[in-house]
């Protein structure tokens, strides 16, 4: 490596720390460099709590994206600083909290920004009018906010999830895999799978490496090997779980199978929402790739679809799949 090596930052604040994301991220830190200082953020008291217990020893604030007041502490002294946000999200609000903070800190030496961008979307020009129109979705947020971390100067690495988190088969995609032994995902098409930890852990190493050209670039993430249709998934998890698992692509199937939970009951506009999202994907299906980009920035291979599959087997054909709230609505 040539030029002036990145500091590494002495202290970390990580938000989403009760999530799988944060929650990995946190983990890998503590692991690998137990000296640096760790600050863990929820938006969330009652999840505090939780989190103490879960990290004893790290220090946990409450702090909320849309109110400054809670940012300013929670930034002080930080020199690194994870950020991964929920969907629909006001992302205009809440980076510009962000920044006002970093700057009030003054401290920051590297800033990791997750976003959820198909490939090849930069601009919120590239979006379809009737996504845009719904204005502040999952299409547009992550868009928006990297808008405002560039004009910031702040020194910012992004990544960007370029596939589905595989936890999504336990949320949105699992609706039908207990009772039906059917994969309901409408407009089937390519994606790539990624396992949440390890994105928490790709933050985790860029924040603690010293290599100065991870600043102001752009990784787009996948695990490396999965690369499917959502056809082919179910013929995974019939491999796999041990019971066949039919495919069903029909968006008013998908739909009738939501409104018959409760979860899903009152969010019939989401839901909507997402169909067009996934009809969007359906036509980036030719951008999504496998490549080496988990590897190179973790050091190992990503977790595979099948391991996720084999080690989740018992909650995918559980009766009880935790419900997903719409502000996470699977994409
Ligand atoms: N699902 C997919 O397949 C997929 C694919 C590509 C990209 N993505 C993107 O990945 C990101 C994470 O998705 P996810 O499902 O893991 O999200 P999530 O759990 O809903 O939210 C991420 C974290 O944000 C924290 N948070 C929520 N509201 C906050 C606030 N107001 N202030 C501070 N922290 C707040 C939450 O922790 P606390 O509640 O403890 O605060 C949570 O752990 C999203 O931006 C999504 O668009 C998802």
């Amino acid at each position: 490596m040539t030029g002036n090596p990145k500091p590494i930052p002495r202290s970390l604040l990580i938000f989403g720390a009760s999530g799988r994301i944060g929650g990995s991220a946190a983990s890998h830190i503590r692991q690998v460099s137990p000296q640096t200082r760790l600050r863990l953020a929820t938006s969330s008291e009652k999840k505090a709590q939780r989190l103490q217990a879960q990290f004893p020893g790290c220090e946990v604030v409450v702090a909320n994206y849309l109110d400054v007041t809670t940012l300013i502490p929670a930034f002080k002294d930080m020199e690194g600083i994870f950020i991964v946000t929920p969907d629909f999200l006001d992302e205009r609000q809440a980076m510009f909290n962000v920044v006002a903070a970093a700057r009030h800190a003054a401290t920051l030496l590297h800033m990791v920004r997750l976003t959820g961008d198909p490939p090849g979307v930069h601009s919120e020009e590239s979006v379809p009018l009737h996504l845009r129109e719904f204005d502040g979705g999952t299409a547009v947020q992550h868009l928006r906010a990297r808008k405002l971390l560039d004009s910031s100067g702040l020194p910012v690495t992004y990544i960007n999830i370029a596939a589905y988190y595989m936890a999504d088969f336990l949320k949105l995609f699992g609706i039908g895999l207990a009772s039906k032994h059917t994969l309901f995902v409408p407009y089937d098409r390519i994606m790539a799978f990624l396992d949440s930890r390890d994105v928490g852990e790709v933050a985790a190493c860029l924040l603690l490496s010293s290599n100065q050209r991870h600043l102001g670039k752009t990784y787009q993430l996948d695990n490396g090997v999965d690369l499917m249709r959502f056809c082919d998934v179910a013929r995974l998890m019939s491999e796999v779980l041990g019971v066949p698992i039919a495919y069903n692509d029909s968006p008013e199937d998908f739909m009738r199978e939501c409104a018959a939970m409760p979860a899903y009951q009152q969010r019939q506009d989401g839901l909507r929402y997402a169909l067009r999202y996934y009809e969007w994907e359906r036509e980036a299906e030719t951008l999504w790739r496998r490549s080496d980009i988990l590897e190179a920035l973790t050091g190992h291979k990503g977790r595979t679809l099948r391991q996720w599959l084999e080690e989740h087997r018992d909650r995918l054909l559980g009766t009880s799949l935790p419900v997903t709230p719409v502000a996470s609505l699977s994409k």
